[in-house]
């Protein structure tokens, strides 16, 4: 599960609501949680949303900024939040990622930290993220993969999976865009058959039908729909002539 914009809140009234968005996914079998220090408020309201069941979730934050002494501030906070551990730390959008990776690499020495990756959003980055990939010091990468946004198929996910890498997929609903054009019910019928219900669903099981892909982190604000993402994320998979029935039905409603 994502948490930018959607657990960026401030009311108590509103973490409260993010608590119940955990809720839904820890009791559906939901346990990565993705964040980040750009997010505003959401590691702070994510961590408060783990008390008391910290241990049920694996939480990947990410450290974000070209200053060395504020980078070291990010990890202590975040430790802080997520009683002294993160699972995945990531160097958000690769800045200043050869030093991010040394700090990373003592946590990790240190006990506090679990894996260690590296995301980026935009293509034009792709090229740098590769570069990361090969150094052999992350085993984890986050991208944006959907089916209008299909860039990491030339060469993130082939060198992902040569090199063993883990991939986790940031906005797999094309940051709501996508999930919005809705094509109906009766266009969702052939694919029952693989457990899909939702067009929201159709679009998460295009995702993780990708065997490269091991995580997909749609974010909402919302318990209910958090319970239909989860649903998603078990087989039966869609089989290449259903993913292609998918990205069709994406383009003609794009
Ligand atoms: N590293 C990076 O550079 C980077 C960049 C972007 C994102 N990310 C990560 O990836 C996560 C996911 O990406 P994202 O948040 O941009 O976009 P996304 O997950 O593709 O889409 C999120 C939007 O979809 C809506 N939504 C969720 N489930 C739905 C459903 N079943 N039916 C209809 N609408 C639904 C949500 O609205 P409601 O709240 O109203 O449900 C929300 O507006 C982020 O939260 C963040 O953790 C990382």
């Amino acid at each position: 599960m994502g948490t930018w914009r959607t657990f960026d809140v401030t009311w108590p009234a509103e973490a409260r609501a993010r608590g119940e968005v955990v809720d839904a996914a820890l009791d559906a079998g939901v346990d990565l949680f993705d964040t980040s220090p750009m997010y505003g408020q959401a590691e702070r309201v994510l961590g408060a949303a783990l008390e008391g069941r910290r241990e049920r979730a694996l939480v990947a934050t990410k450290v974000w900024t070209p200053d060395d002494a504020e980078a070291e501030r990010q990890v202590q906070r975040a430790l802080g939040w997520y009683h002294g551990r993160v699972d995945l730390y990531q160097v958000h959008n690769l800045v200043a990622w050869r030093r991010r990776l040394t700090l990373l690499e003592r946590e990790r020495d240190r006990g506090t930290v679990g894996a260690i990756g590296a995301t980026h959003y935009s293509p034009s980055a792709f090229g740098e993220l590769a570069e990361v990939m090969r150094t052999g010091r992350i085993s984890a990468i986050q991208i944006p993969y959907n089916p209008h946004e299909r860039d990491v198929e030339r060469t993130i996910l082939p060198l992902a999976e040569d090199l063993g890498i883990g991939v986790v997929v940031m906005r797999p609903l094309g940051g709501g865009r996508l999930v919005r054009s809705d094509p109906g019910a009766a266009a969702l019928e052939p694919l029952r058959a693989f457990g899909v219900e939702t067009w929201g669903q159709a679009l998460l099981k295009w995702v993780l039908s990708d065997r490269r892909c091991h995580v997909a982190i749609p974010a909402t604000s919302r318990p209910g729909r958090m319970r239909e993402n989860a649903a998603a994320g078990a087989p039966p998979w869609l089989d290449d002539e259903a993913r292609a029935y998918v990205a069709r039905l994406a383009d003609a409603r794009a």
